[in-house]
């Protein structure tokens, strides 16, 4: 079986690849801009070269994005600008990547393999703050940043690739992902950032009380649900949270972060005002009906998830 990565170099497609391997007949392919902005290096591939071919290309050229599709069987879209305040800063170049970049794929599957599974990977993100108490695919979605809209706008790309033309598209709305190959930078998931601080042995600096709660996961779990639906036809068509159960406020997150790999302390500190502004407050979110549809759980959570990270970046 063949297998696309589309931006299988950043933190969420070197698991994904990882977990692709696990089946003894997948060969890989992944495509990747090794835009420095985003920071992900090829060093983050497993040193297989039988079964993982790396193409450097742009999601963004029709000419690399419509060879690289021909002959797969599954294509996971896990490229993008992935960072909540750059889309405030550079609104158009995430409007480029998450939307047109989708777009690319979408066009390139419909005209060069249309038989082909295409995941895509979206954000919880997408509702904004939480209108009901439990958050599922019925919720409204009042998006706090344009990253999280250009999600919201690629997930209905996808949708309508489906109905409009059969493609066998599903998207799946992502948590707060943690775990190796994680990028330790602020601008991007906030928990291997954490991590990156400690494991240094610097403090974790929290804003405020730091109250609100995030769902979490670790990144072999979203590895795992992503494999599963690209097999699934019974989700085709649709978008789905693929959360976890693991709602912790972000002292909770710090202190745990902090005791597991033994960094610097927790401090509090005032909030900074573009961070305020996208903040979406407490959100419960419900993965029932992927759950239901699919029988898939999630293995980890946040201690064993940290713990399992622990173990693989120090064996
Ligand atoms: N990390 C999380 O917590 C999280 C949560 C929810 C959803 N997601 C989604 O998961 C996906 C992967 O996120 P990630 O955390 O691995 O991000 P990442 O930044 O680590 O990876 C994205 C990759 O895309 C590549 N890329 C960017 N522009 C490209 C282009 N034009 N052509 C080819 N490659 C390009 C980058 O070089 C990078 O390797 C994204 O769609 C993101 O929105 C992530």
């Amino acid at each position: 079986m063949q297998v696309l990565i589309v931006g299988g170099a950043g933190f969420l497609g070197a698991n994904l690849v990882r977990r692709c391997l696990q089946e003894p007949d997948v060969r890989v392919t992944v495509v990747d801009s090794l835009d420095p902005r985003f920071m992900s290096r090829r060093e983050s591939l497993p040193d297989v070269p039988e079964r993982i071919q790396f193409l450097q290309g742009d999601l963004l050229s029709e000419t690399d994005i419509s060879a690289a599709v021909v002959d797969q069987d599954v294509i996971f879209d896990c490229a993008g600008q992935t960072s909540h305040p750059v889309s405030m800063d550079q609104p158009y170049l995430d409007l480029q990547l998450n939307c047109l970049g989708s777009l690319r794929l979408l066009e390139a599957v419909r005209h060069h393999n249309p038989t082909a599974s295409v995941v895509f990977t979206s954000s919880s993100t997408v509702v904004g703050p939480a209108v009901s108490r439990a958050v599922d695919e019925d919720h409204p979605e009042r998006p706090r940043d344009v990253y999280s809209a250009n999600k919201g706008v690629a997930e209905k790309y996808f949708a309508i690739y489906h109905e409009k033309y059969g493609l066998r598209t599903v998207s799946l709305r992502l948590p707060n992902l943690f775990g190796p190959y994680g990028k330790p930078d602020a601008r991007f998931g906030f928990i291997n950032y954490f991590i990156g601080l400690a494991r240094s042995g610097r403090p974790i600096q929290v804003f405020g009380e730091g109250r609100q709660t995030r769902n979490v996961m670790y990144v072999e779990d979203a590895a795992e649900v992503l494999w599963r639906v690209a097999g699934d036809a019974r989700l085709f068509g649709s978008t789905y949270f693929a959360t976890s159960d693991d709602h912790r406020s972000i002292t909770e997150i710090a202190e745990a972060v902090d005791e597991c790999f033994a960094g610097g302390g927790v401090e509090h500190v005032a909030w900074s005002a573009g961070r305020e502004q996208i903040e979406v407050g407490n959100v419960s979110l419900s993965s029932a009906r992927l759950r239901e549809i699919s029988g898939w759980r999630p293995r980890f959570d946040l201690r064993s998830g940290l713990e399992r990270m622990r173990d693989v970046l120090e064996p």
